[in-house]
């Protein structure tokens, strides 16, 4: 049994870990390929040096470039890399270009596709990941879905064979990094901020950051709230904020460059909410039980804002600090929305049945 697994983005790496684990204890093959989608050191390489993710067997270098033209450029050489290894199943994570390539390469060579975070939905079609989630699930033979509501939206749009609810692979890197973030990481001391006593800030969906306005505004409102927040900035947000030209003198923001999965957890883990446009790292919160404020007008994962842990805060952001403020702790801790922390080990089985 070989598995021709495809990465590329910062998060697909992450799920990646559990799965490439469960799948070496199951015995099967795994043919490792980064698309080369994200390449800076600290968007790619230091989730491999961190997590002890052995290296890629293939890099395929596409870079960055128009949706069209770096979909392409990945298409045409995963179709190489398929015909040449000629797998049993073709793996793919998620929701970005990578993602979408992966599976249109190996449906044109009639070689069945298993998608792992299968099912998500946000009903926006303005979003690039809308496009890629439908389009790969419904060329995917196995729909491995992380939570009830996944498979529900899979059943709406008439898919329910090869559907399986198996749990967040995220949830199985957390169960195991978790620890290890807190014991390991010096971020907190490093950025000089307080356990429970900062924000932690993310930004990096086109929506937020490619008009000019907007990201100054909610850049603003972020630094309006009532203690520092950290904002390790995705190379999207950090380029846009160049051309747009505009020095924000801003007083609580501590902008960093983007950090390794360890920092990023331990940040999590210590601040006192999170203010994200990231579908991660609203889950990490809630796994963590730190209130989540999401920079989006809707969320794939509806599960957090019912428990009452995230809270939807898609305008402009000048209600941000009004909202934070007024924000009520849930009586009950996050449900276990997202599995026990053996998705990757279910997957595993499934691929092998
Ligand atoms: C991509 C995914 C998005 C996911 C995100 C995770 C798509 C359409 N989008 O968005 O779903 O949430 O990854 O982080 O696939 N850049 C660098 N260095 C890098 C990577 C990117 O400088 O290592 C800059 C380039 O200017 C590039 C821009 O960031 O044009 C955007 O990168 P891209 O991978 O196209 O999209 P993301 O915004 O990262
Ligand atoms: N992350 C990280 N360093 C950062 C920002 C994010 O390690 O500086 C991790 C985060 O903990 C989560 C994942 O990257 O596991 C989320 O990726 P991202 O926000 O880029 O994409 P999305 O989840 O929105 O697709």
């Amino acid at each position: 049994m070989k598995v021709l697994t495809i990465v590329g983005a910062r998060p697909q790496f992450i799920k990646a870990w559990p799965v490439g684990r469960a799948l070496q204890a199951a015995g099967i093959v795994e043919h490792l390929v980064h698309s080369g989608q994200h390449y800076d050191d600290q968007m790619s390489q230091v989730f491999f040096d961190e997590m002890g993710i052995r290296a890629p067997d293939q890099n395929l270098e596409v870079g960055s470039g128009a949706h069209g033209a770096q979909t392409g450029r990945m298409l045409i050489a995963l179709e190489q890399v398929m015909e040449a290894e000629r797998p049993d199943w073709v793996l793919v994570y998620g929701d970005t270009n990578t993602t979408l390539a992966g599976a249109v390469a190996a449906c044109k060579l009639h070689i069945p596709i298993a998608h792992v975070e299968s099912g998500l939905r946000s009903f926006n079609r303005r979003m690039p990941e809308e496009h890629n989630r439908v389009l790969t699930d419904h060329c995917s033979s196995l729909l491995l879905c992380p939570t009830q509501t996944a498979v529900d939206n899979l059943a709406r749009e008439g898919v329910t064979e090869g559907v399986h609810l198996v749990g967040d692979v995220m949830y199985d890197a957390v169960v195991h990094f978790g620890a290890v973030a807190r014991a390991r990481s010096q971020v907190l001391s490093r950025t000089e901020v307080q356990e429970g006593a900062y924000y932690l800030a993310t930004i990096h969906r086109p929506y937020n950051t490619d008009d000019p306005d907007r990201l100054v505004g909610l850049l603003t409102a972020l630094d309006q709230l009532d203690a520092p927040v950290v904002l390790p900035m995705h190379p999207r947000t950090h380029a846009r904020l160049a051309t747009h030209r505009r020095d924000g003198a801003f007083q609580q923001l501590r902008i960093i460059p983007p950090v390794g999965y360890l920092d990023m957890l331990r940040l999590e883990q210590g601040a006192r909410a999170v203010v994200t446009d990231s579908g991660g790292v609203q889950k990490e919160s809630y796994f963590f039980g730190v209130p989540c404020f999401t920079l989006r007008p809707e969320t794939e994962w509806v599960e957090t804002v019912q428990s009452g842990w995230n809270t939807l805060a898609g305008d402009d952001g000048a209600e941000l600090s009004a909202r934070v403020a007024r924000w009520q702790r849930p009586t009950l801790p996050p449900p276990p929305f997202f599995g026990s922390g053996d998705a990757a080990v279910r997957i595993a089985a499934l691929l092998t049945r």
